[in-house]
């Protein structure tokens, strides 16, 4: 029995190496194949005690509306979720009042618009992707509700892209006019214009509009729309932190105690 049990620790031991180098494995190959590997900043929101800086939030929603929502959807966003950056109702009645939102055809069979409420969507600016991508040199803009989770480096990323518009070296040619040089899109050469210019919107606290602290607000802003749990998450996770320590300090005693008379 003892010998079983012995042998199946082993195994187990052994599994749990092999799965180890493999993801150590995984990982240098991706440090590796990351040719744009992008300046990295402090967010706020990043770590295991990471929390959001709501004001951060609400700047960065802004610009998102006067920047980006001429572009990029974010479909997945109502104006009543603007209340967890920290805004009242009556806050985002007045801004969704001035947005309108198609509802239906009138009597004469034209779109018929009505001003937002809080319960509706965020509207998308284009009807469906075929326009998106016929006036966008047939790329079409994401859909940002959710971006900042999915791709890798996740806000640093999205900072490296606002930020790396720069003139493209003598070296190289863009393939058509419409294209932009950015160091960090891979393959450099994106169909987005640069979206931030300096003063490109009007904070109500008094912080600086430079496109640094809009690039910090939006992206802020877009990791928080990608992380809605995020806060809870990281009480959960410190909870399962402690539970785990817990069971492994059980299991060292109870392992002690039941090999104790093998000599
Ligand atoms: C004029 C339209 C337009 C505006 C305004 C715009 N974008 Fe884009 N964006 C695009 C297009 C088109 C692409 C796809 C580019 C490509 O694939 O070459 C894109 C791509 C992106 C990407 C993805 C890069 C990738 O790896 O695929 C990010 C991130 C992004 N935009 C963020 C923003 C943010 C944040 C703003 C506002 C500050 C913004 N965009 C404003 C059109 C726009």
């Amino acid at each position: 029995m003892m010998e079983i049990t012995r042998k199946l620790t082993f195994k187990a031991i052994g599994l749990l190496i092999v799965m180890f180098s493999l993801n150590v494995a995984g990982y240098a190959e991706r440090v590796a194949t990351d040719k744009n590997s992008y300046p990295k900043y402090p967010w706020s929101f990043s770590g295991i005690f990471g929390s959001y800086d709501l004001s951060s939030v609400q700047r960065g929603y802004l610009v998102y509306r006067k920047s980006c929502a001429s572009c990029h959807s974010t479909e997945y966003m109502r104006y009543a979720d603007l209340q967890q950056m920290g805004l009242t109702l009556d806050q985002i009645d007045k801004m969704a009042k001035t947005d309108q939102i198609l509802d239906g055809k009138d009597a004469q069979g034209k779109d018929h618009y009505r001003p937002a409420t809080v319960v509706d969507y965020i509207p998308s600016p284009y009807a469906n992707k075929l326009v998106a991508q016929s006036v966008n040199m047939g790329k079409v803009p994401l859909d940002l509700s959710r971006y900042a989770m999915t791709v890798d480096g996740q806000a640093d990323y999205i900072m490296a892209i606002l930020l790396g518009y720069t003139k493209s070296p003598v070296d190289f040619k863009l393939d058509q006019d419409g294209l932009y040089y950015n160091r960090y899109f891979p393959g450099h050469q994106i169909a987005m214009r640069p979206p931030l210019v300096k003063g490109g919107v009007q904070y109500t606290d008094g912080t600086n509009t430079t496109i640094e602290q809009q690039a910090k607000d939006v992206t802020t802003f877009l990791s928080w729309t990608a992380h809605p749990h995020l806060i809870e998450r990281h009480r959960i996770g410190i909870m399962a932190l402690i539970y785990v320590a817990f069971i492994a300090v059980l299991t060292f005693i109870i392992k002690r105690k039941v090999w104790s008379n093998v000599k």
